[in-house]
């Protein structure tokens, strides 16, 4: 089996055990090459990522807004934004605020650099942080590429939402909360990552328990 027939949910998965080995070195070495470009950026890791960085294929990143139903009034946050190409997506497509965040010092870097590069400086956020401890509940969408059991570990606060927020995930459903809307997506066979298979999950607050 070659990398491109591995589904990219499994690729997810093995590349979160490969972090555990990875991490201390990249601790260790990280605060050294990040550079500070946003005021909310720290060089310090504030501790390991629950899940490493796989990042949204565009297409997917393209249906999950499609499937938030976003309105000009929206405040999107991605939870573990990456290289922030959700929320940058949010904003040239939508004009809607967005905030990202992140853990790791790197994305955060590639983040900004993201947003500075689309000029959606006035529109999006980057943040440092550990998404477990922060408090999101201006948002209105949500967005979501992490794992099940991280899912199930944000939904208290994804419940305090304001009723009517959408909350769209990547591959990942949320154990005990009923989906609105179920979609899965093929990769055209001519994606350069291969033959990939996405299935996108939304809930509205409040959800219908499973
Ligand atoms: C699978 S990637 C998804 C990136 C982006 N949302 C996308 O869809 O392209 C998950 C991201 O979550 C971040 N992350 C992991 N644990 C986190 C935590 N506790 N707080 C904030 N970010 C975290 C990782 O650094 C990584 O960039």
């Amino acid at each position: 089996m070659n990398r491109h027939s591995i589904p990219i949910p499994h690729r997810l998965l093995a590349a979160l055990c490969l972090t555990n080995l990875t991490w201390t070195v990249f601790a260790q070495t990280n605060a050294l090459n990040t550079a500070a470009s946003a005021p909310s950026e720290s060089s310090v890791p504030l501790k390991k990522p629950d899940v490493v960085f796989v990042p949204t294929r565009p297409e997917v990143v393209d249906l999950m807004l499609q499937m938030a139903e976003i309105k000009t009034n929206d405040i999107l946050y991605d939870l573990g934004c990456g290289d922030g190409r959700i929320v940058v997506a949010a904003a040239k497509k939508y004009g809607i605020k967005a905030v990202g965040v992140d853990i790791d010092p790197q994305r955060v870097k590639e983040s900004v650099a993201n947003v500075r590069s689309n000029k959606v400086e006035h529109l999006v956020t980057i943040k440092q942080a550990d998404i477990f401890e922060l408090d999101f509940q201006e948002a209105t969408v949500v967005t979501l590429y992490l794992l099940p059991e991280l899912n199930v570990r944000l939904m208290p606060k994804l419940a305090k939402l304001k009723p009517g927020s959408r909350i769209i995930s990547d591959d990942f459903d949320m154990k005990g909360a009923k989906p609105k809307e179920v979609v899965h997506l093929n990769s055209s066979p001519d994606d350069e990552n291969g033959e990939a298979q996405n299935t996108l999950y939304k809930w509205v607050v409040p959800w219908d328990p499973e």
